[in-house]
């Protein structure tokens, strides 16, 4: 008999993520144990009772969820848990602070509906931030042309060379930093990108309407903003696939559907195995199964 489904949710914040509680249970987790304030120098213990339980054969149904809304802590806290693991005594890991890797993974695969993602040129606005960071990694991977956009080239450029530390330089040899303010845009970013995704802080404008109408080959655009105003003018919150001229536009909600899928999916598939690691990559590949049967 299978024992129950087990998810242990390490969050950094005080509270853990209702939402991401909400989604586990809709994705089939019978037991979900919440742990909040969780700092990579306590997870240990938290670790060893995941995986000290369990017989070999029933570690599959034990799962660690890390999550919190401070995004390189999760990082840490999940580096910490690979950590702890040693041979056969492991359990799966998704990564997920602040909903940055299914985010990221959803904006990338929308945009791979309506477009060839290799050798199409991309526009990363808050290219900085936790979510425009993978948005670029994920599009990097597949072979798109990518600039990295701040509002300060220094902080591009510090993003550009720790992607090229992650990435290499050979994939990295298509991403390009670059900076701009709202009111002043550098026409030749508009110009030359394909694909837009607005990857900036909640509630902030990036890109007014003219600017947006200015570029002339852009065949999808993506504000991940949910937050209103809008953070590309004249895109709406619920879009989604909205034809628009030769341009197909997608707001947050538009595009956190496919999120939502993603998220659950990558829950259940936790529990498949027990060495699994789940960071953008991987759940971008979960989608991307997903995005084949649709
Ligand atoms: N649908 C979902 O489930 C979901 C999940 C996660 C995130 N999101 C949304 O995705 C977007 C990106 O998330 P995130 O966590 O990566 O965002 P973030 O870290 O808050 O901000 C991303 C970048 O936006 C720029 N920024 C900050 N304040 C700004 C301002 N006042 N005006 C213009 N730019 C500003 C910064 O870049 P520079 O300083 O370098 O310019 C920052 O690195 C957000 O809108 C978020 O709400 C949606």
């Amino acid at each position: 008999m299978n024992a129950p489904r087990i998810l242990v949710q390490l969050d950094s914040d005080s509270h853990p993520s209702v939402f991401d509680a909400v989604v586990a249970i809709d994705a089939g987790v019978e037991h979900l144990l919440q742990y909040g304030q969780v700092e990579p120098t306590n997870v240990r213990q938290l670790v060893h009772g995941a995986m000290f339980t369990r017989g070999p054969a029933q570690l599959n149904n034990t799962a660690i969820f890390v999550g919190g809304s401070n995004v390189s802590v999760g990082e840490a806290i999940a580096a910490e848990v690979r950590q702890t693991f040693f041979g056969p005594i492991r359990v799966s890991v998704m990564l997920d602070g602040n909903g940055s890797n299914t985010t990221a993974a959803a904006a990338v695969l929308a945009a791979a509906r309506h477009a060839e993602l290799s050798d199409s040129t991309a526009l990363v606005l808050g290219g900085t931030g936790p979510v425009g960071q993978r948005v670029a990694r994920l599009l990097l991977r597949r072979k798109c042309n990518v600039l990295l956009a701040s509002r300060d080239l220094d902080r591009a450029e510090v993003a550009c060379k720790q992607m090229r530390q992650r990435l290499g330089h050979e994939i990295c040899s298509r991403l390009e930093p670059i900076s701009y303010s709202a009111s002043d845009w550098p026409a030749s970013a508009l110009h030359r990108c394909n694909l837009l995704f607005g990857c900036g802080a909640a509630g902030a404008t990036l890109l007014d309407a003219d600017s947006l109408a200015s570029a002339s080959n852009l065949r999808v655009a993506i504000d991940l903003n949910a937050v209103p105003p809008a953070g590309i003018a004249g895109i709406a919150v619920i879009d989604k696939a909205v034809q628009r001229g030769s341009r197909v536009d997608y707001g947050a909600i538009g595009a956190g559907g496919l999120k939502m899928k993603i998220h659950r999916a990558a829950i259940e598939r936790l529990f498949t195995r027990n060495d699994l690691f789940f960071d953008a990559e991987e759940i971008f590949e979960i989608g991307a199964a997903l995005e084949t049967q649709r």
